[in-house]
């Protein structure tokens, strides 16, 4: 078999064969295809799309590439959660927690930020001590005794993944329906998790721009899911804006700390409660979402869901006095305020452009090797459809950066301001099950 034919294939938009994608999959993987050819063909599949039985071989092949974790010794419905990205998401520290709180097993496994989009990974490592790697056997442990963990993608699970995903990266080849599903899924798939929430994000600060884009994601990944007998549900939820207020490491990790303790933004907080609920319904915790969402709102309101964020940084090796006491959190030494030149109501963003302001700040990486400023980020002050005077601070910026001008017009230009309401803003958009 020759690569260059399965490119011409997709070129000219017909379907790829299971032992042609096993051809492009092991190749590539072992290095003997070139990032070029592997690019001209993520080019072909974004342009001519993939059928949903090659975008299951495309997935099955990925998982195949590296090993695949034996959760069997875990007792109880695994479950975990997967964001397709977005700006300001610190729903994964919400939700853990939360769901494990119910004695619902969950094997967390994350990524790092890429692109404009945070990970949670790094938003953790802001946190005096915190481990983000595991070995397999302390990661089984501290699920089995703690019902929480959470792993970065370690050692050699989806290699092939960690390969294509980076020359996606600089390719323009991510925002691929094909390409995130097989992505997302092959990595869930094999984590060896029973159960998966993804959180589907559609909007501004999104890869899928369009609602029926989402929806066409968030079908195809449930069906890849059920297919391979793994319980999925997806929500489709806002992306126009960041959510809550925060958006970088250590800030997202206080807000999070702000949610489970009550004094959340209304985005996050219902965003949060909506997936931890299928997470605890799916563990078989609570018969339905209602009851599951009735016992988490309780447990916040209590105090107890705090002192188990608490207990899952001290479990991870972190310093857990952080949780009760933000300030020890890494800060930046410059705050830089943003003020609008326009009177009007917020009324929409381009959240992307606050990502990519966030990064430029140090709060991402411009390149894969690059360190993480934990200090760095933008705290908004503004969200669609408040309303702003001339002068009034947008967001402020933090940062340990010398030159901002470049992160500045960045977030300036990200609001959208204009003489006109815009209406209710929607946090969830539709459940797919
Ligand atoms: N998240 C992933 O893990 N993969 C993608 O392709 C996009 C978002």
């Amino acid at each position: 078999m020759r690569i260059v034919d399965v490119i011409n294939k997709k070129k000219h938009g017909e379907s790829l064969s299971k032992a042609e994608i096993d051809f492009f999959i092991e190749g590539y993987t072992k290095g003997e295809i070139p990032d070029y050819q592997a690019s001209a063909l993520l080019m072909a599949i974004y342009f001519k799309g993939m059928e949903a039985q090659e975008i299951a071989d495309l997935t099955d092949a990925m998982v195949r590439s590296g090993d695949q974790v034996d959760l069997s010794r875990i007792e109880g419905i695994k479950v975990d959660k997967h964001s397709t990205g977005g700006v300001g998401d610190k729903i994964s520290l919400i939700v853990i927690p939360l769901v494990a709180s119910v004695g619902v097993p969950v094997a967390k496994m994350s990524g790092r930020g890429l692109g404009h989009t945070g990970g949670t990974i790094d938003k953790l490592e802001a946190i005096e001590g915190f481990k983000v790697e595991l070995s397999n056997e302390d990661f089984i442990n501290n699920v089995n005794q703690y019902k929480m963990a959470i792993v970065g993608q370690s050692g050699n699970l989806t290699p092939a993944d960690k390969k294509l995903y980076a020359l996606r990266d600089v390719t323009g080849t991510i925002d691929s329906i094909p390409l995130i599903a097989s992505s997302i899924m092959s990595k869930k798939i094999a984590a060896g998790t029973d159960a998966i929430v993804l959180d589907v994000k559609v909007g501004s600060g999104a890869f899928m721009k369009s609602l029926d884009d989402a929806r066409e994601l968030a079908k195809t990944m449930v069906a890849i899911g059920n297919s391979l007998n793994r319980k999925t549900v997806a929500v489709i939820t806002n992306m126009d804006q960041p959510l809550g207020h925060e958006v970088g490491n250590a800030n997202e990790i206080q807000e999070a700390i702000e949610v489970l303790s009550g004094h959340g933004a209304e985005d996050e907080t219902e965003v949060a409660l909506t997936i931890a609920s299928y997470m605890a319904v799916l563990g078989g915790a609570f018969k339905n979402i209602e009851q599951a969402r009735k016992h988490f709102e309780a447990l916040i309101a209590s105090g107890e869901a705090i002192e188990i964020l608490k207990k899952f940084v001290q479990i991870q090796g972190g310093n857990p006095e952080v949780i009760s006491n933000p300030e020890l959190l890494p800060k930046a030494s410059k705050h830089i305020e943003v003020k609008a030149d326009l009177e009007g109501y917020v009324a929409g963003f381009d959240a992307e452009k606050i990502g990519i302001s966030a990064m430029m700040l140090g709060a991402g990486r411009r390149k894969k090797e690059d360190a993480i400023d934990f200090a760095a980020g933008i705290t908004l002050k503004k969200k669609i459809g408040e309303h702003v005077n001339l002068g009034d601070v947008l967001c402020v910026l933090h940062t340990n950066a010398d030159d901002t001008t470049e992160a500045e017009r960045m977030a300036r230009t990200a609001f959208v301001v204009s003489n006109h309401h815009p209406g209710e803003v929607k946090y969830i958009y539709e459940i797919i099950e």
